[in-house]
């Protein structure tokens, strides 16, 4: 049977920006680089991208497009059964994310009718900021209402099969939403205190660096790509045979730095100007937006504008997440695409109301895992350890098993380049992940 192709190689490289953009450059990225100690967090999550993220990217679409299958058929295909496993996790790791990835996206919807409904660019005072979005995240009901509006989005979309159309409006919409950072970019360097920020985001101060550090930007720079669970496997699968796969995946790594970088840029700066605290989390963005909007004129609509393109990035990473456990469903259980959906937003609604209600009435011990709650133990869970194992899985099976099946002709023509890359995925590639995973997560 033929598998259908893209239209075009930018039609493939936009879908994949379009899974790879979204929650994990604009509120993930600014976040993390804010507690792990700005512009060396910035050059170390870099590296990872280009070494890691561009070996990994290239790799798993040139395994998609030598098997013509999906992530689970392509290893048993090219492997046997056993390393089907590593597909089946990765349909597990999508699903955890999404879990937690539903939530924030619900953060994004409450925040878009607040800005509609005019409660969002009230003040530029970082304690009333703050406590206004911890009030919204401990209330036990709204976020999980706003959960199911999010949820509800992205099953509806998979589910009336109109992924096509939302991509053909997402590329038009994202660059918007690149255009707008760039002006609020512009707003923000002209606020008092602002370079102090700006500072802190490219300055890199490597007293400052733990292998911590290294753990969260390896993770990072794998969520933020959308690596480790194979949906670069997927959409290798429908790529014609002519298009080169490094210079795809260079483009996309380079949209999504873009953007984290653009993000950066949109948020530090704003967190010194007003005198928001750094190290404030998972709410950094959600604290300091509203600030920047309330000290701008026309502060409703930019706000409108700005929480409407978050959503569509969100939507269009979550939508690929959602097709992952789908795909399963069907392909391995044999359902129709409608129970299939049913039953895969019926598992991340639930589990994703458990990290919602984790960071309000179950914030404590007692409902603590490993001592973290259960919104943070699902992020560390899947960005920190699931996703580098399910890579190492990935890299030893591309490189000692399927090698000889086609792959290396994927990705070059000349034999020299292809032996140079092969020692780079078998060896290069798995040993810094193991070697920051082991002093991390086992000493
Ligand atoms: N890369 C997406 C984001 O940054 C999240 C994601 C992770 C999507 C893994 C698919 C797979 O928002």
């Amino acid at each position: 049977m033929s598998r259908s192709q893209w239209g075009s190689r930018a039609g493939f490289i936009l879908a994949s920006a379009g899974s790879a953009i979204g929650l994990g450059a604009v509120w993930k990225f600014p976040y993390i680089t804010a507690t792990q100690g700005g512009g060396s967090f910035l050059f170390i999550y870099l590296i990872c991208c280009l070494v890691l993220g561009l070996t990994l990217m290239a790799t798993e679409m040139a395994l998609g497009r030598a098997a013509h299958s999906s992530p689970i058929g392509a290893f048993r295909k090219l492997g046997n059964p056993g390393w089907a496993l590593t597909g089946v996790v990765g349909v597990l790791v999508a699903f955890l994310i999404l879990s937690f990835y539903s939530v924030v996206g619900g953060w994004t919807v409450a925040y878009l009718v607040k800005s509609i409904t005019g409660g969002i660019a009230t003040s530029i005072d970082p304690k009333h900021n703050s406590e206004a979005f911890v009030q919204f995240i401990t209330d036990p009901w709204s976020p999980i209402v706003y959960h199911f509006i999010f949820g509800l989005l992205t099953f509806g979309i998979v589910i009336f099969g109109v992924e096509k159309g939302i991509e053909r409006i997402s590329k038009y919409l994202m660059s918007l939403l690149l255009v707008l950072m760039l002006l609020l970019i512009l707003r923000n360097l002209t606020l008092p205190g602002a370079w102090e920020g700006v500072e802190f985001f490219l300055t890199p101060d490597f007293s400052k660096v733990t292998k911590e550090t290294w753990l969260e930007a390896m993770g990072l720079s794998f969520f933020s790509l959308s690596l480790g669970i194979g949906i670069m496997i997927t959409y290798g699968s429908y790529v014609d045979a002519k298009s080169n796969l490094i210079s795809s995946s260079a483009w996309v790594i380079g949209l999504t730095l873009l953007t984290c970088i653009l993000a950066g840029f949109m948020v530090l700066p704003a967190v010194f100007a007003f005198g928001f605290e750094p190290s404030a989390g998972p709410g950094l963005t959600f604290i300091t937006m509203p600030a920047v909007f309330a000290s701008m004129p026309f502060s409703g609509f930019f706000a409108t504008l700005f929480f409407v393109l978050l959503l569509v990035a969100a939507l269009t990473s979550s939508i690929s997440l959602l097709e992952v456990m789908v795909s399963f469903f069907i392909d391995e259980l044999k359902l129709s695409r409608y129970v299939a959906g049913i039953i895969s937003f019926a598992l991340f609604f639930i589990v994703g109301c458990t990290a919602s209600l984790s960071l309000g009435v179950w914030d404590n011990p007692a409902h603590h895992i490993f001592g973290l709650n259960i919104f943070d133990f699902l992020d560390k869970l899947t960005q920190n350890i699931l996703m580098p194992l399910g890579e190492v899985s990935l890299t030893l099976f591309c490189a000692w098993v399927a090698w000889k099946s086609h792959l290396a002709e994927q990705l070059f023509s000349s034999a020299k380049l292809a032996n140079l890359f092969r020692l780079m995925l078998g060896v290069v590639v798995p040993v810094i992940i193991v070697a920051v995973f082991v002093v991390n997560v086992i000493l």
